[in-house]
């Protein structure tokens, strides 16, 4: 890998930064201090630049994960519950949770290594949907659906409008599918005893574009290229 993308990739300095740390000797190579631009860095190679060690970028890697529930979206549990991290085990690198799903919310949940990447999609302000498949207490009616969709109080925060359908009305449940578009804390079943139907089982099913699918509970795969694309907003895939 040429030099100026070596030191980018480590999260140092942007590409063109780079070129300015080689250009003024700031950069060392095996001790000694840098004058080809187009360096290609050796397997081995000890890069420092202003004589701290550089160390080799990481590949990135994304994953997908159907979360069950039981796990917490934590790195470590104080009370030692099982962690996402646990279900996670032959990934090559070190991934983390991607914003946050309760210890009984099942479903979609990515993991990553690549801090930008994480920032844009748990960030509100991008406005990625996420999408919730939610069994409730009750039925929904009319009005309640309408207070779903335009924003309910969820204690001193009113939420802004969601995508709300009804996908299956039983005796004395109804399941709901719910697109939201910020990321309060236990906001769906917050929303949902707002009507007074308690959620019974929450499932997240989408984020953005991208969907969960067949993906078996406690199963993981990387998300594709386009998958990534999609979610940093590079390109429309629906
Ligand atoms: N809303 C919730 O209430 N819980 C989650 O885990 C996610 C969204």
């Amino acid at each position: 890998m040429r030099i100026n993308k070596y030191i980018a990739a480590s999260g140092i300095a942007s590409r063109r930064k780079a070129d300015e740390l080689i250009k003024n000797g700031n950069v060392r190579v095996n001790g000694t201090a840098l004058t080809e631009p187009g360096y290609e860095v050796a397997d081995g190679d000890v890069v420092e630049v202003n004589g701290t060690p550089v160390l080799p970028p990481e590949n990135k890697v994304y994953i997908l994960l159907n979360k069950p529930v039981g796990y917490v979206t934590t790195v470590k549990d104080e009370g030692g519950r099982p962690t996402v991290m646990d279900l996670v085990t032959e990934v090559e690198g070190r991934v983390f949770p991607v914003g946050r799903l309760d210890v009984n919310t099942s479903g979609m949940l990515i993991m990553t290594n690549d801090g930008d990447f994480a920032y844009r999609v748990a960030h509100p302000k991008h406005k990625l949907g996420k999408t919730y498949r939610v069994r409730v207490a009750g039925i929904v009616t009319r009005g309640k659906l309408d207070r779903l969709r335009k924003g309910v109080d969820i204690g001193g925060f009113v939420t802004s409008p969601a995508e709300v359908e009804i996908v299956k009305e039983l005796p004395k449940e109804t399941v709901l599918e719910i697109t939201i578009h910020e990321g309060k804390n236990r906001q769906v079943r917050k929303m949902c005893k707002a009507i007074d139907c308690p959620v019974r089982e929450l499932e997240r099913i989408a984020i953005g574009p991208v969907k969960i699918g067949r993906l078996a509970t406690g199963g993981y795969r990387k998300l594709t290229r386009q998958e990534i694309d999609a979610l940093m907003g590079k390109k429309q895939t629906r």
